[in-house]
């Protein structure tokens, strides 16, 4: 049960911050389960890359398709020309996504459970549902820029209702990648929308001229391993 202490600073900031919520058994078992689906990864499956830099009109099923699967996704710089990649494949994955809380029972039991039900029904989500779910790796030496952007641009609900429920499963610093939010960034208006046309394609279509914030807007925050930021979709991260 959050206190009004907190559920005021989420609603004023956008965030909400909390630390060591979880066991480091919890956090094991998570890991374990990240590290099998990568092992069990066939690398002739697909070579596919995860990028966000991308916002011309382009079409990528593997990634598209992957809402109600579990699929892995490399870092931009993986291969080589050769299409070899250039460290092991365990170092070389961005992401693993979408439905990590559907199809893997670790990662469904995790995302079920009564405590973060509670957490989305004391920030206002009077029906939370879980619509996707992904493990973010942030690997040593090689991997893509993440740029600014706001999660509901990907989930786009009227009224706005996406929430992001973010959770270190490692020690997040600065060094190796942590979290950077805009403090009250989610009274902003939304920038951006992702849309997929009929033809498959997908575009990020322009929605408000607003910049993303600068350095001195936003903030970082570093946070210890089983720690869990929840953020409102608007939020620039
Ligand atoms: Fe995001």
């Amino acid at each position: 049960m959050l206190t009004k202490n907190q559920i005021q600073t989420y609603q004023n900031n956008g965030y909400l911050i909390f630390e060591d919520l979880f066991q480091q058994e919890d956090l094991d078992k998570l890991q374990r389960a990240a590290i099998n689906i990568v092992d069990e990864f066939d690398l002739n499956e697909s070579k596919h890359i995860f990028t966000t830099q991308d916002h011309g009109k382009t079409r990528d099923d593997y990634f598209l398709d992957s809402a109600d699967k579990i699929r892995c996704f490399f870092e931009e710089d993986a291969f080589d020309s050769y299409g070899q990649l250039n460290q092991s494949k365990s170092l070389s994955i961005n992401k693993i996504g979408h439905a990590l809380h559907l199809l893997n029972p670790v990662f469904q039991q995790f995302s079920h459970q009564p405590l973060l039900k509670t957490i989305a029904n004391d920030l206002g989500l009077l029906q939370p549902q879980i619509r996707q779910s992904m493990y973010i790796f942030k690997q040593p030496h090689i991997g893509g820029v993440v740029n600014w952007h706001q999660d509901a641009s990907y989930f786009f609900t009227t009224p706005q209702s996406v929430t992001t429920f973010w959770l270190a499963i490692e020690d997040a610093t600065l060094q190796n990648g942590c979290l950077h939010v805009q403090p009250e960034g989610h009274k902003t208006p939304l920038r951006e929308q992702f849309i997929r046309e009929k033809d498959g394609t997908t575009i990020l279509k322009k929605l408000d001229n607003t910049p993303y914030p600068n350095n001195s807007e936003s903030i970082a925050t570093p946070v210890k391993r089983g720690t869990l930021i929840v953020f409102n979709g608007l939020l620039p991260h």
